[in-house]
């Protein structure tokens, strides 16, 4: 294997041995995902990414098999109207993501002849798949080389490489740059070393309580190297959720996707007693495209 890491680089002197060691941590504790199977199609690891964005594996992994029984192929999900999508995402949040897998579905059957690009370039060009997805599934579904960084793979490069206890608060140019620094050459090996800097995110080097001795760079890590300090930045904010527009619009659209059709106001009225903010946030809703307002005054799930 080899490096392109530049001599004396914080953390990155002997980037064949961090490869060897995290890519042998990962052989014996990756846990079995439905969407790392070699056999899971493209499509299968590009929902499995839309829906990890925001949202935990254990919550996801239901969701997914839901939806890749009901949608094998990008075209069964075209065929639909996106409000289909809308009530598939379930409890899975920022259910906007779920009329951007639509729309990504309806340009892979239109444009791609059904089948998910491998191109990168294309994967990009996609509506609704940014830099993170299209990364993630040129590596994870194609085995290609490319950078793929998550809030998992920053803190990680954070810690035991450039020695800080948490990334920057927003991605900067530098943690991209340094991602690709410490890829390896060989695609495949690079495609198993991007999902093996995430896992040890995911499992080990954890935001709250990361689990430093059974670390296979513990010896190694800049961040332990250096009596792991405390972060200095400022301090990250929690997601609150009771009684803000993030729960009201989950409710509105709860009672949306259990009906069978469209709902009228009132119906909408008895999820949320007050009055400004279930307007504000069923005006939201429709501004996203995630709700239809119907000229009779009622209003339904997305139907084109
Ligand atoms: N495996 C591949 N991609 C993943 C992700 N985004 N989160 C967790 N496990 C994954």
């Amino acid at each position: 294997m080899t490096t392109t890491a530049p001599p004396g680089a914080p953390g990155t002197d002997d980037v064949p041995d961090l490869h060897l060691r995290l890519l042998d941590w990962y052989d014996e504790n990756a846990r079995d995902l439905p969407w790392r199977d070699p056999a899971c199609s493209p499509w299968g690891v590009l929902v499995s990414e839309v829906m990890l964005q925001q949202t935990p594996v254990a919550r996801v992994l239901p969701e997914w098999t839901a939806w890749l029984r009901r949608w094998p192929e990008p075209a069964d999900l075209a065929a639909e109207a996106p409000g289909e999508a809308v009530r598939a995402w379930n409890r899975l949040g920022y259910p906007r993501r779920a009329l951007r897998l639509h729309a990504a579905a309806v340009a892979i059957r239109d444009e791609h002849g059904g089948r998910v690009p491998d191109d990168h370039a294309q994967l990009l060009a996609l509506p609704g798949i940014g830099a993170y997805t299209a990364a993630a599934v040129a590596s994870f579904a194609f085995r290609q080389r490319h950078a793929v960084v998550d809030t998992n793979v920053r803190r990680v490069q954070a810690r035991a490489v450039t020695g800080a206890a948490e990334p920057a608060p927003a991605l900067t140019a530098a943690e991209t740059r340094l991602a690709v620094r410490l890829l390896p050459e060989d695609p495949p090996t690079a495609a198993r070393w991007a999902v093996a800097v995430m896992e040890l995110g995911a499992l080990v080097c954890t935001a709250r309580a990361p689990r430093c001795p059974s670390c296979p760079l513990a010896d190694r890590c800049a961040w332990v190297l250096a009596g792991r300090p405390a972060h200095d930045g400022p301090a990250r904010r929690a997601q609150a959720w009771a009684g803000t527009d993030r729960q009201v619009r989950g409710k509105l659209l709860a009672v949306l996707r259990a009906a069978d059709g469209p709902v009228g106001a009132a119906e909408l009225a008895a999820c949320w007693d007050e009055a400004v903010q279930r307007a504000r946030c069923l005006d939201g809703l429709v501004a996203d495209g995630l709700v239809e307002p119907l000229e009779d005054g009622r209003f339904a799930l997305p139907r084109s």
